[in-house]
């Protein structure tokens, strides 16, 4: 009951912060534009400062994908995608936030929107391989680590895991 009451708050305070930064979150179609913007922000943040890049394969797996954008106007400034690991498992990828506006409150609405979508699909777990930099970003929405660290895209990364539902 308790869970319920926080989950339902937090939902409360994404659409809040959704409102007021009038900030419309969605779920965008692999292959369009705003996927292309996606693309452009996941190396910006995500990928350039680690010297690597996307592959063709890569790219195309996300046909299967859940992809999610957050927009200003019509420029994408948040991203993540949800990725089907089992029926129950869903897991979390490329969460970014573009540069200029991180930390205030992105971070925490997309992936709220994130929750619902993979609990509306019908997912009962979130797991995730999390950046050791971004761990206390996702401690503070409930996600627990989940095994030990470990090295991936060159840098320490830690999976974390939430119980959905
Ligand atoms: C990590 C990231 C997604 C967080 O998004 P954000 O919009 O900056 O985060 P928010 O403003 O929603 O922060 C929510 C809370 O987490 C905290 N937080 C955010 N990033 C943090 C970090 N790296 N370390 C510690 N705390 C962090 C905020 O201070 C805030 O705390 P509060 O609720 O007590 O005020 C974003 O900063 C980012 O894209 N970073 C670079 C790429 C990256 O590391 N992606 C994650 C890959 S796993």
């Amino acid at each position: 009951m308790l869970k319920k009451i926080k989950n339902d708050l937090n939902c409360l305070i994404g659409a809040i912060i959704i409102l007021i930064c009038r900030m419309p979150i969605k779920i965008i179609d692999h292959g369009s534009a705003q996927y292309q913007q996606m693309i452009a922000l996941r190396m910006e943040i995500l990928r350039k400062p680690l010297g690597l890049h996307f592959t063709d394969a890569d790219l195309e797996k996300e046909k299967e994908d859940i992809l999610i954008g957050a927009f200003e106007d019509d420029d994408m400034v948040a991203c993540c995608i949800l990725t089907k690991v089992a029926p129950d498992l869903c897991k979390l990828r490329q969460m970014a936030v573009h540069q200029k506006m991180q930390r205030n409150g992105i971070g925490h609405a997309i992936m709220q929107f994130a929750e619902n979508v993979a609990r509306d699909a019908g997912f009962k777990t979130m797991t995730m391989h999390a950046r050791k930099t971004a761990e206390p970003f996702y401690e503070k929405l409930g996600y627990a680590p989940y095994g030990d660290e470990f090295i991936e895209v060159t840098i320490p990364h830690i999976e974390m895991r939430k119980k959905l539902i």
